[in-house]
């Protein structure tokens, strides 16, 4: 019998699709990467090749689609591109929301891996080039004072829950909070340490989000560029330790995908 395609069937009937999927390999990955920079490296590791036909996606768009085969895997890595109008990267929830969806609906992934930098927090343990698997995600810039409004905004949720990797790859476990700022205000501060997060991105929230209304399971993978509670200004320390960073996500992804070959989610 011909499986029904999620678009076709209801909430319901999508969500039993998922459960039914965790006992089955995992053979098709979404990979979401922000930055070009952070995306280049595992491209040429993964030795994926862009998409140049540029069907998957509406015409005019600037994301790009890296896809190849890795060991027993479809690898599939999304970067939203360059902003058409000022020529940088397209960090931010819009960009990862809009790709997030689109890559679903067209590449149906088994599971999503949403890799990127990120802000650290002293307090609560965090270091330049420490790489963190996120637990749970949650918005810290979507202020609504109006009950059930408020939990709305804040939308937290929980990543999948992956203790093999975490045991396997001993990689350091703590929550994230997402805005679409570089900075952080004091009224986001407050909210971050509401979200009790350890790390602090511009697009995980979002992905989650979407991820979450097609029940496509989702794992985080946020490696510190810069201390938010030090005394250094972020955009500085952000690009300064950038480029070594990325060295050490990548090799935390990489490692995670050699985990997750040949295994079915549940086995995560
Ligand atoms: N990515 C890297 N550093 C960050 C920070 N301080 N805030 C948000 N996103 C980041």
């Amino acid at each position: 019998m011909a499986m029904a395609r999620p678009e076709e069937i209801g909430a319901e009937a999508v969500k039993e699709l998922a459960t039914e999927r965790s006992g089955a390999p995992i053979t098709n990955i979404l990979i979401i990467i922000a930055m070009q920079t952070e995306a280049i490296p595992l491209v040429n590791k993964f030795q994926l090749s862009e998409d140049t036909d540029q069907s998957l996606f509406p015409k005019g768009v600037p994301w790009v689609r890296y896809h190849g085969t890795y060991k027993d895997l479809h690898v599939n890595l999304i970067w939203p591109g360059k902003d058409l109008v000022f020529g940088v990267d397209s960090v931010g929830t819009v960009s990862a929301s809009l790709v997030t969806y689109s890559s679903i609906q067209a590449l149906k992934p088994d599971l999503i891996i949403n890799a990127g930098t990120a802000g650290g927090f002293r307090a609560k343990g965090a270091c330049v080039g420490d790489v963190y698997l996120v637990s749970d995600v949650a918005f810290h810039d979507r202020r609504i004072p109006i009950p059930v409004f408020d939990m709305y905004g804040i939308g937290a949720r929980q990543a999948l829950f992956t203790p093999n990797i975490i045991k396997e790859l001993n990689l350091k476990v703590g929550k994230l909070s997402t805005g679409d700022s570089l900075d952080m205000t004091p009224q986001d501060e407050a909210s971050i340490l509401a979200n009790d997060a350890t790390v602090k991105d511009m697009e995980g929230a979002a992905v989650a989000y979407v991820a979450d209304l097609f029940s496509v399971p989702a794992i985080f993978i946020k490696a510190v560029t810069d201390i938010v509670d030090g005394e250094k200004p972020t955009a500085e320390e952000f690009i300064k330790n950038l480029l070594a960073v990325t060295a050490a996500l990548d090799k935390a992804v990489s490692q995670v995908i050699d985990f997750i070959s040949a295994k079915c989610l549940s086995h995560l």
